[in-house]
């Protein structure tokens, strides 16, 4: 992965919270990075004050549903820097609310955003990396959504779900080929991040319980923890990142009611972040 000038690392949903904490750390490591995001006030804020920093970077305004936009977003990567070595599929959004009430267009947004973005990175990018025949990493942000699911966030544990699915079988994918491209899938509980900003909130249930979730959120690992954690796990080319250890109960509670057919408990302290129980 590495060469002369500093790996390039791509990060989608770079302009806020953990998006915002990798493109830190990967600066900290000095690689050359291509940000993007749809918020482009906010992400040329970040750039600037990375170049400010002597980081190499270079902005561009992507909205990860689209993907012609992220097709553009290679060809910038390649222009700019000759290739791609990190790519982090990170952009994500969050809708609350009982699943039965979330309209058309909420669901619609989830999918294109939480799976279609993550989906259109790997179309997009995954040739690229191929073709260039070395090292390359892709890390796909999905939750511990993707592993536990919570009752009134049905789209994002939908979404989340799906993405741990893509991650596991691109995988067994590039294994089968005996690529040197591989990958990890980032389940977070909670970290402190504008997520809920992103919230449209469907119905009652959906508020309290989101007010809940914004506090969760609001006292959850910082980015620059997490981000530290992801490249610790990228360095040995770890597959699972789970950096909410206190979350491992829930998970082995699951796999041991579907291992025993009895049906699935939900708790909250599911959704709440145990101190965020990094041990
Ligand atoms: N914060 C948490 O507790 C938490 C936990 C688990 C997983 N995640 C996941 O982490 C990822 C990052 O979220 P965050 O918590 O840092 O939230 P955030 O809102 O602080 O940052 C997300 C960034 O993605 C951008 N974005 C949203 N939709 C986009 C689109 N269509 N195209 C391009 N950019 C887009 C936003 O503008 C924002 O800058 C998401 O995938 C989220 O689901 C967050």
């Amino acid at each position: 992965m590495n060469n002369e000038q500093g790996p390039v690392a791509v990060i989608t949903g770079a302009a806020s919270g953990i998006g915002r904490g990798l493109a830190g750390h990967a600066a900290a490591r000095g690689m050359r990075l291509v940000l993007a995001d749809r918020d482009a006030a906010g992400l040329q804020s970040l750039c600037d004050e990375l170049k400010a920093g002597g980081v190499q970077a270079v902005a561009c305004v992507t909205d990860v549903g689209d993907v012609q936009q992220v097709e553009r977003l290679r060809d910038c990567a390649v222009e700019q820097f000759g290739g791609v070595d990190l790519l982090f599929n990170n952009a994500g959004v969050m809708q609350t609310g009982f699943s039965w009430e979330i309209t058309d267009a909420q669901w619609q947004r989830m999918l294109d955003v939480n799976l279609g973005g993550v989906l259109n990175g790997i179309r997009t990018f995954v040739p690229l990396l191929l073709s260039q025949g070395r090292g390359a990493h892709v890390i796909n942000t999905a939750s511990l959504a993707g592993l536990v699911s919570s009752p009134l966030m049905a789209p994002y544990n939908v979404t989340k779900q799906a993405v741990v699915a893509l991650s596991e079988t691109l995988h067994y994918e590039l294994a089968m080929l005996g690529a040197p491209v591989t990958v990890s899938v980032l389940c977070p509980g909670p970290v402190a991040s504008e997520i809920m900003a992103s919230n449209q909130v469907a119905d009652s249930a959906g508020s309290s319980f989101s007010q809940l979730l914004d506090n969760t959120i609001r006292q959850g690992m910082t980015p620059a923890e997490l981000a530290a954690q992801v490249f610790a796990a990228i360095d040995e080319k770890r597959f699972w990142i789970l950096p909410h250890k206190g979350f491992k109960p829930a998970l082995e509670r699951r796999v041991q009611s579907i291992l025993q057919e009895t049906n699935p408990l939900f708790q909250m302290t599911d959704v709440e972040d145990d101190a965020h129980a990094a041990g």
